[in-house]
């Protein structure tokens, strides 16, 4: 289109478009959309400036809005999985900081777990299980009694839980529960727990003490071997370090994890722990793969293990 045409019509439209609160810009986008005929621009040129200013700017706007939904129904399945992920972020932070969500009790005792990621450790045992759960970072002890109550609506299983403090009220007596006193990875705590699994026993790892990348990484190294064929490793808060929260905590359980898995294919993250959107265990829900998991029918039995 002629460049003086162009001119012409941005001199005849903008003071109108202007007045009516128009970006005389939108019309430029218009012209370029559809270039006018000579008989276009007679019409143009006959208008009232301000019915052809609108025009042409609904014209503009309608087929931006065409090319938007084009793009958009082209792209849905991107764009829908761009906005859960963002929007799944956003609440995950809100959750986070606002530590009443994930401070929480279970049967009066404090544990520090997100709520869907229990539901997702009932689950867990209920399908793997597990004899036993060794538990690094006992904290009040609420964690190792949840697991300790599913374990009593199964019929079977036992709990070791370590942490380097007891606190000052003590633990949670349960006879599945044992506590065991010192760090998870100390030569003296490791000894003690290999000599706490029966042959044949089913063991699943939750590793949740102190969330250093080298102490991950070195819990990784150590109790990775104690897992079953089958069951499960859990490594908590690998959300940290921006997975998408608490960005200033620095390398930690996510960066162990990632490593581990570079030299450990017997493990697979199992994204489908993963499916009620938000864990605080992202890529932390490791399966060591192996045989298929025995089904055996709980004995409904009382196991004698010691709590103190
Ligand atoms: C995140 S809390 C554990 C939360 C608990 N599992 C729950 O769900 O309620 C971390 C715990 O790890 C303990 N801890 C820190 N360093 C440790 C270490 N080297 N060995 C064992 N426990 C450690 C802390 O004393 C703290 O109680």
């Amino acid at each position: 289109m002629p460049l003086h045409a162009l001119a012409a019509v941005y001199l005849r439209v903008a003071p109108g478009l202007d007045r009516m609160g128009f970006n005389p810009m939108m019309y430029f986008l218009a012209l370029a959309i559809f270039p006018p005929t000579d008989k276009g621009w007679d019409v143009v040129t006959n208008m009232d400036q301000h019915l052809a200013g609108l025009i042409l700017t609904i014209i503009a706007a309608i087929v931006l809005a065409g090319v938007c939904l084009i793009v958009a129904y082209r792209f849905r399945y991107k764009l829908l999985s761009i906005f859960e992920r963002g929007v799944c972020a956003l609440f995950h932070w809100l959750c986070y900081r606002d530590g009443r969500s994930w401070s929480i009790q279970w049967m009066g005792h404090l544990l520090l777990k997100w709520p869907p990621d229990l539901w997702m450790y009932q689950e867990i045992i209920f399908e793997t299980r597990p004899d036993l759960i060794i538990e690094t970072g006992t904290y009040k002890g609420g964690s190792a009694l949840y697991f300790a109550n599913l374990f009593d609506l199964i019929g079977n299983g036992r709990v070791v839980t370590v942490d380097i403090t007891r606190p000052p009220e003590g633990w949670p007596i349960h006879r599945r529960i044992e506590y065991l006193l010192g760090s998870s990875t100390s030569p003296e705590i490791l000894a003690a727990i290999e000599g706490r699994i029966r042959p044949g026993e089913r063991v699943m790892v939750v590793l949740d003490s102190f969330h250093s990348e080298q102490h991950v990484r070195e819990e990784l190294t150590c109790y990775s071997g104690f897992v079953s064929p089958g069951c499960y490793l859990v490594v908590e808060d690998t959300n940290v370090n921006g997975h998408p929260v608490y960005r200033a905590h620095g390398p930690g359980p996510m960066e162990a994890v990632v490593d581990f898995l570079k030299t450990n294919p017997g493990f697979v993250p199992d994204k489908s722990r993963e499916r009620f959107k938000i864990t605080f265990s992202p890529n932390g829900w490791l399966k060591r793969i192996g045989d298929p998991v025995a089904m055996k029918q709980p004995p409904r039995d009382e196991v004698g293990s010691t709590s103190r």
